[in-house]
């Protein structure tokens, strides 16, 4: 069985979707949920699922290897950020080489970097008159959103569209896609290639 960890900080509604994914899924499964945030809403969406959810602070994070050493004690094989705003310390980066994806909600690399999470992200693109938009997942080095791409996905921004309504169709885009990428990701094989290797 490969056992996936996600990550998340907010709402979850990508990580629910990942746990209902996999939930009958012969050979992989969402083992845990980790946040840095008491009253994330991934918490109860976790219970409902029943997925047990681990709660870390800043400190232990990025100061001490306590995540890893619960990673690596639960046998976790993929580490996936569903809306993990925190940057991954090296501790994380070293110890799950390739074995660490996000999901950024924008076509990378435009649109990413400190500051580009979440409706900050579809503010900027709006602004930007860019015609599509889109998700991308990559690869998590010790920088935000500079990872290798492994797939993305476009979506059409309307000039009528704000930040909600923009942030609808990621979503949209998100619900579809990370699920099946994730699974296709494990099927070709752990950890995944690094480009620069
Ligand atoms: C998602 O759109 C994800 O792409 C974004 O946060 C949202 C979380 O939604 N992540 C980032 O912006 C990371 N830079 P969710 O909590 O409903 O899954």
């Amino acid at each position: 069985m490969t056992r996936i960890a996600v990550f998340a900080s907010g709402s979850g509604s990508n990580a629910e979707k990942i746990i209902r994914y996999f939930q009958q899924h012969p050979a992989i499964r969402v083992s845990w949920v980790l946040t840095n945030n008491p009253n994330a809403g991934v918490i109860g969406r976790a219970k409902a699922l029943h997925v047990p959810c681990h709660l870390f602070d800043r400190r232990q994070f990025r100061e001490t290897t306590a995540v890893v050493e619960f990673l690596k004690s639960e046998k976790i094989d993929l580490v996936v950020l569903a809306g993990f705003l925190w940057l991954v310390p090296a501790n994380l980066i070293d110890a799950f080489h390739g074995r660490i994806i996000n999901i950024h909600p924008a076509l990378l690399p435009q649109f990413g970097g400190k500051g580009f999470y979440g409706e900050h992200v579809h503010r900027a693109v709006i602004e930007s008159g860019q015609p599509i938009s889109g998700i991308t997942v990559h690869a998590v080095n010790e920088q935000f959103d500079s990872g290798d791409i492994l797939f993305q996905a476009a979506c059409h921004v309307d000039r009528s569209d704000n930040a909600d309504q923009l942030a609808l169709k990621i979503h949209a885009l998100e619900h579809r896609y990370f699920p099946v990428v994730i699974e296709k990701l494990i099927e070709s094989g752990l950890p995944i290639p690094d480009s620069r290797a």
